[in-house]
């Protein structure tokens, strides 16, 4: 999907108005309206209710306007307009302000999002398009939308199309993109370069693992890291998974989609930052040569794991990579993954959980979240569960024993990689939609990243 192809900058032949209206409102703007507006609309049996809209009919049996009833205006106000509307140029009418246009707009691109890579049809629909006159905002949008539509895309793309290899082309090509500096780290050089956790997840896949990097920004600038979990597809490994579990997981590699969004955010608005993304991207496959249960990994960090279950192998290729971030001190490290299924037992599919030490960074996260409409969750790194993490033969379990706090575990587990002053946040995302939403379609998801990134925007602007 390109975005640019949801707005115009302008329109010779007339835009038909989108009228914002409160649910307060409906009533008295209904008594003002002409005859045949007040008739078609009781004759439709049109309800008021926020979410609510209707086109109106023009005198010559044109569309005269499009009117939609609101309760907030929010990312959401307007996002299921373009897969309704019939295609032509809308305007939206009643904003206060290029804020409100903003956020309105975005929702309305998102709206636009189609996956129809593998569709032998559907692939030249036209979709309404929606006039944004600015073209610094209009710039701003389509940034936005675009790598929000990254991170779908990579991730409803099927794993075997979206194997190390292909998810490393994608990292190459964004470096590419905005001039930055793309290296990789490949099958044997991991352990030449001492990277041993993320080459024994990966080695059992004929699609070899691999560190992928990229560097863009000012030397001087400060270091901001980001690091996804490239699990191209997660069959468990030989503790396999049951089928059930299985069918969705093309989608482990959302956390290294969602750093790729990101950062496609961050150099788009060219945010003074030195960016650093690492993404280890392997696939947790079944064969001959695969890790085992009871066997005992290296990492980087030099702490040895003992392996109860290969199916806990998010947070192997993590400690690897988050290891080397850390080698470089950043001022903010911060991770994705679609790391376990018990955060999604304690906030649902639609709510991440992120973690992290510093209150303070905790509290600023969850504002920029809430007025982004991208609800994100603290859980706490409660130290008092570290003891379901030792091992007796090894440094470090990969996984615990207990059925209860495996987001906990998981994400202590991460910690003992990072260094105790380093900031950190570490997110365990769903990167999926279980249903469809205005804007929201089931499917690969980026969750968090908006209000992340207004967060970013205002710590290093
Ligand atoms: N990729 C999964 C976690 C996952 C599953 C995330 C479903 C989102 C939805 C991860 O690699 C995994 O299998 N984790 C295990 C860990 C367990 C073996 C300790 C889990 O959560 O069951
Ligand atoms: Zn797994
Ligand atoms: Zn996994």
């Amino acid at each position: 999907m390109n975005a640019s192809n949801c707005f115009k900058a302008q329109n010779a032949a007339g835009d038909i108005p989108i009228i914002l209206i409160s649910g307060d409102d409906y009533s008295s703007w209904h008594q003002e309206q002409e005859s045949v507006t007040k008739n078609w609309l009781i004759q439709n049996a049109f309800k008021p209710d926020a979410g609510s809209w209707s086109l109106l009919p023009g005198e010559d049996g044109g569309i005269s306007a499009c009117i939609l009833i609101y309760d907030d205006l929010d990312l959401w106000t307007i996002a299921a307009l373009p897969s309704h509307l019939p295609e032509a140029v809308y305007r939206v009418h009643g904003l206060n302000n290029e804020d409100q246009l903003y956020r309105l707009a975005l929702g309305w691109g998102l709206g636009c999002y189609r996956f129809n890579r593998y569709l032998s049809s559907d692939q030249d629909v036209m979709l309404p398009t929606l006039l944004i006159e600015s073209d610094t905002l209009r710039d701003k949008i389509i940034a936005q939308i675009d790598s929000i539509g990254l991170v779908r895309d990579l991730v409803n793309t099927p794993a075997q199309d979206m194997m190390p290899q292909h998810l490393s082309a994608a990292a190459q090509s964004l470096a590419e993109r905005f001039d930055g500096q793309f290296t990789e780290i490949l099958d044997e050089e991991l352990l030449e370069q001492n990277y041993p956790a993320i080459h024994a997840v990966g080695r059992a896949s004929v699609h070899r693992p691999r560190l992928l990097e990229l560097q863009w920004g000012e030397a001087d600038a400060p270091r901001l890291t980001l690091v996804g979990k490239g699990v191209c597809f997660d069959s468990g490994g030989l503790d396999l998974k049951p089928a059930s579990a299985m069918r969705l997981m093309k989608k482990d590699m959302g956390g290294a989609a969602h750093a790729l969004g990101l950062a496609q955010m961050i150099m788009a608005h060219k945010l003074p930052v030195r960016l650093h993304v690492l993404i280890p991207a392997v696939e947790n496959a079944v064969s001959a040569n695969a890790f085992r249960p009871g066997d005992v990994l290296q990492s980087r960090k030099g702490l040895s794991i003992e392996i109860d279950n290969t199916d806990a192998e998010g947070r192997l290729v993590l400690c690897d990579a988050l290891t080397r971030a850390a080698e470089a001190s950043p001022d903010l490290l911060i991770d994705f993954a679609t790391l376990t299924g018990a955060a999604r037992v304690a906030l649902g599919t639609e709510v991440p959980a992120f973690f992290t030490q510093n209150n303070n960074l905790a509290t600023e996260l969850q504002e920029y979240a809430s007025d982004w409409n991208d609800m994100v969750w603290r859980l706490p790194l409660h130290e008092d569960y570290r003891t379901q993490i030792k091992s007796k033969i090894a440094d470090i379990v990969n996984s615990s024993k207990e059925p209860f706090g495996g987001a906990i575990t998981a994400a202590l587990f991460l910690e003992s990689f990072v260094e105790e002053d380093q900031d950190w946040i570490h997110f365990d995302l769903m990167a999926w939609n279980l249903r469809d939403r205005p804007g929201r379609p089931e499917g690969g998801e980026a969750m968090g990243i908006l209000g992340l990134f207004a967060m970013l925007q205002e710590r290093y602007a």
